[in-house]
């Protein structure tokens, strides 16, 4: 018999979803896929789907141990620091290796105009200077540090409509789910008179629109850094992520010959 072995994507991500269709059907391997819960109606994957918290590194190393995970791709935001290193601690504990799957960041092209900052509160402090209409695409997660600044409107885009009013003074909601095309980031841009863009360096196509319409409208853009990955082995590819797990398991049985 086939020996099965347990894969866990960490997941949150267009990556994470395309590699568990990419694995989805492949023999001898089985697939949960762990979501954060955040988002209300997240994408079907195929496999097993479980989503909310672990309970901090040391709940991840007990699911690991638990559930017998044998293989860990940790494909979630590259923003997301908090559970990268949970699951760096948690495999490190379980004995579980343990791959990271982040798409490569963007790179800045002659015409761009970026500022880029190491972080949320370094964006926060520097933005003002730059423009007092703000499109603000930072995700609800990095709001907070935006809280205090006085004077400037900002144009805030989420998936879900926001549960409570957002800690900041003067701001417009705008719901959507990427892929964003370039014309109709630059559209809305103009519509609201966007002076500045404030933009994660996450990387990627979906969402590449709005550094696209900033570059063709000259507009600068406060572009967040990506926090540092904890130590061991990244890719930047479903495709070599995909290797990855398959070189941990069994090889597939050969299809039966078939004789004339
Ligand atoms: N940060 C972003 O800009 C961004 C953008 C798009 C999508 N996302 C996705 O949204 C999710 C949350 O992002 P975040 O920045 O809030 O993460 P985070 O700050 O790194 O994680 C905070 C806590 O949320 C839980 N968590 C996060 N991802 C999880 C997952 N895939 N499965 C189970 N629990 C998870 C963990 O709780 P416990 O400690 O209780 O285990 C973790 O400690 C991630 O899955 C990420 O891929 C994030």
């Amino acid at each position: 018999m086939l020996d099965v072995k347990r894969l866990l994507i960490l997941g949150g991500t267009g990556e994470a979803a395309a590699l568990a269709h990419r694995l989805g059907r492949r023999a001898g391997l089985s697939i949960v896929t762990s979501l954060a819960g955040r988002t209300r109606a997240p994408a079907a994957v195929p496999g097993e789907v479980r989503s909310g918290g672990f309970g901090g590194a040391e709940g991840l190393a007990r699911y690991l141990a638990e559930r017998n995970i044998d293989l860990v791709i940790d494909a979630t935001h590259p923003f997301a620091a908090q559970i990268t290193a949970n699951a760096a601690a948690a495999c490190e504990t379980a004995g579980v290796p343990r791959l990271v799957l982040a798409r490569p960041p963007w790179q800045a092209q002659a015409s761009d105009r970026w500022l880029r900052v190491p972080d949320a509160r370094t964006a926060a402090t520097v933005v003002g200077d730059l423009g007092r209409r703000v499109f603000l695409s930072t995700g609800r997660q990095d709001l907070a540090p935006f809280a205090g600044q006085q004077g400037i409107w900002f144009l805030v885009r989420m998936i879900d409509e926001p549960a409570e009013p957002l800690p900041l003074e003067n701001y417009d909601v705008i719901l959507g789910r990427g892929p964003f095309a370039a014309e109709d980031e630059a559209a809305l841009m103009q519509e609201h008179g966007i002076a500045v863009l404030v933009s994660k360096n996450s990387g990627g196509q979906a969402t590449y629109g709005k550094i696209e319409a900033a570059r063709r409208l000259g507009l600068p853009v406060v572009m967040i850094d990506r926090p540092a990955l904890p130590e061991g082995l990244a890719v930047h590819s479903v495709d070599e992520a995909a290797a990855w797990a398959e070189s941990h398991c069994p090889a597939e049985p050969e299809p039966p010959e078939i004789r004339a």
